[in-house]
C-alpha cells in the first residue's frame, strides 16, 4: 500500500506505537508536554542535522518518524516503556550506540541524519495519512 491511515484516538499521551508503512516502521509518539518542551529548548544551531521541532511534528503532541536508524539501519529502541531511550529521552539505537531526541534529532553516536519525518497529513484531528 502506498498510504497507511492511522487512528491516534487510542494512543494515550505518552504513550507511542510503531506502524509499518511500504515495509517500514513508522513510530507514532503522542508526546507528553514535557517531551514536547524538550524537543522545542535546543538551540538549533547546535544540532548536527539542524532542524527546528515545528518543522517535524504538524501537531506538536503528535511526532511521526521512520523508525530506522541513519547511521546503519537498525531499529531504534524506545517505544516501549521498558526501553532505554539515551539521555536525550527519545529512542536509543542499540547497534552503535546513537541518542535521538523528543523530536527524533540526532544528538550523539555515528548517526549523521535525524529520523527522517516521512509524509503525512492529518485526516481528522485524531486520524493521520501518511503517504
Ligand atoms: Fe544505529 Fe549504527 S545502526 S547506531
Amino acid at each position: 500500500l502506498a498510504s497507511t491511515d492511522v487512528d491516534l484516538a487510542p494512543v494515550q499521551v505518552g504513550q507511542s506505537i510503531t506502524v509499518t508503512w511500504r515495509g517500514k516502521p513508522v513510530f507514532i509518539r503522542h508526546r507528553t508536554p514535557e517531551e514536547i518542551k524538550s524537543a522545542t529548548d535546543v538551540n538549533v544551531s547546535e544540532l548536527r542535522d539542524p532542524q527546528k521541532d515545528a518543522d517535524r511534528a504538524k501537531k506538536p503532541e503528535w511526532l511521526v518518524v521512520v523508525g530506522i536508524c541513519t547511521h546503519l539501519g537498525c531499529i531504534p529502541l524506545g517505544q516501549k516503556n521498558s526501553d532505554p531511550r539515551g539521555e536525550y529521552g527519545g529512542w536509543f539505537c542499540p547497534c552503535h550506540g546513537s541518542v535521538y531526541d523528543t523530536s527524533g534529532r540526532i544528538r550523539k553516536g555515528p548517526a549523521p541524519r535525524n529520523l527522517e519525518v516521512p509524509s503525512y497529513a492529518f485526516k481528522t484531528d485524531t486520524s493521520i495519512r501518511i503517504g
